[in-house]
């Protein structure tokens, strides 16, 4: 079996990607800290707990698994906290992928699969953001991932390193088996916020803006099921494994959904009535991010298949309801 060291495998996308990964015939490495990871989701491969600042860590982890490949999750990816505590950005995502890349260039592993974000284009209104606009991030975290991107350009040309790079979207859902989902601690996400309104754990659901330049004056996003998003990385290694070289793709859907269409789609969904509050703007959100995605589709080959709002809502739904939220 084939070794994949998958860092941040705990985590609400590492954990899907590993399942995906021994689905595929994989053996997934989870390399993970557990700061806003969490051991029980690590079900699918060997766990290796570590820091991505620790490099003799890192070392030991490549010496002992000589993975093929490394698919990077690690990462703290909070938009609001990144304009609070930007050193922590600076430091976890950007020195500690720096570390990974020393680390796997060293032990000679020359294929990495990496998560960044459509934060990385900031805010571009009303524009379909393809892989060709220019990256201009308003906020710490995109600007924490496109720094890791252009370390990978660089150990592209010093060093052979192939990359795959992919730009998320929204990520939302949860595996439909209940194997795996989404918990963070704490939550700052949209839809897992809004179930816990619905579900009486938290009061209401605060909408962050009214007055953004959109139809209904709220915020913009397009939204992908993990499952979609993890089988792209799939075909990502596959992609690498057969020689095609340095790529980036969007991981979206092309359609936009407004923070009031999303909670009427939940309402729907769960027939149940949203507690809603309308509050102000969350600094460093854009106002529309909405992908371009015939690149993954046309030359990867990847098919959504769960990605309507419908299915995600539901399937996050079942996982809010299945207890292993409430840890
Ligand atoms: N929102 C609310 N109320 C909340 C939480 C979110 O109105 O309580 C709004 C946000 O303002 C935003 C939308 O819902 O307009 C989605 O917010 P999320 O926090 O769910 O997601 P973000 O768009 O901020 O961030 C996510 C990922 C990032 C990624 C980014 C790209 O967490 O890693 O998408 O947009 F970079």
């Amino acid at each position: 079996m084939t070794n994949i060291l998958v860092t941040g495998g705990a985590g609400y996308i590492g954990s899907h990607a590993c399942k995906a990964l021994a689905a595929a015939g994989y053996t997934p490495i989870t390399f993970d800290n557990l700061v806003t990871g969490w051991q029980d989701a690590v079900k699918f491969g060997p766990f290796e707990q570590g820091d991505l600042l620790d490099r003799a860590a890192l070392d030991q982890v490549f010496a002992a698994y000589q993975p093929e490949a490394v698919m990077h999750f690690a990462a703290l990816s909070q938009v609001g906290e990144s304009m609070v505590h930007p050193g922590k950005y600076w430091r976890n995502n950007v020195v500690g992928s720096l570390t990974l890349i020393e680390a796997a260039v060293a032990a000679g592993c020359n294929r990495f699969v990496f998560s960044s974000t459509c934060a990385t284009y900031g805010d571009q209104d009303n524009v379909l953001l393809d892989e060709n606009c220019p990256q201009d991030p308003i906020n710490a975290y995109g600007a924490s991932k496109r720094a890791i991107e252009d370390i990978l350009a660089n150990y592209a040309e010093s060093d052979g390193l192939e990359s795959v790079i992919f730009r998320y979207f929204n990520v939302a859902g949860a595996d439909p088996d209940g194997d795996v989902g989404e918990f963070h601690q704490p939550e700052t996400h949209l839809i897992p916020l809004m179930l816990d309104a619905i579900d009486g754990k938290r009061d209401a659901l605060t909408i962050f803006g009214t007055d953004y330049d959109t139809p209904d004056g709220t915020c913009i996003r397009d939204y992908v099921h993990i499952c979609d998003l993890v089988d792209a990385h799939v075909l990502g290694i596959k992609w690498l494994e057969e020689g095609k070289g340095n790529q980036i793709f969007n991981l979206g859907t092309g359609t936009g959904f407004s923070v009031r269409e999303v909670i009427d789609a939940s309402a729907n969904v769960t027939n149940r009535v949203v507690p809603v509050a309308e509050g102000g703007r969350r600094p460093g959100d854009c106002t529309k991010l909405v992908s371009g995605s015939e690149r993954a589709s046309r030359d990867l080959g990847w098919q959504p298949s769960r990605s309507d709002m419908k299915t995600m809502i539901a399937d996050a739904w079942r996982w809010h309801q299945s207890g292993h939220y409430d840890r």
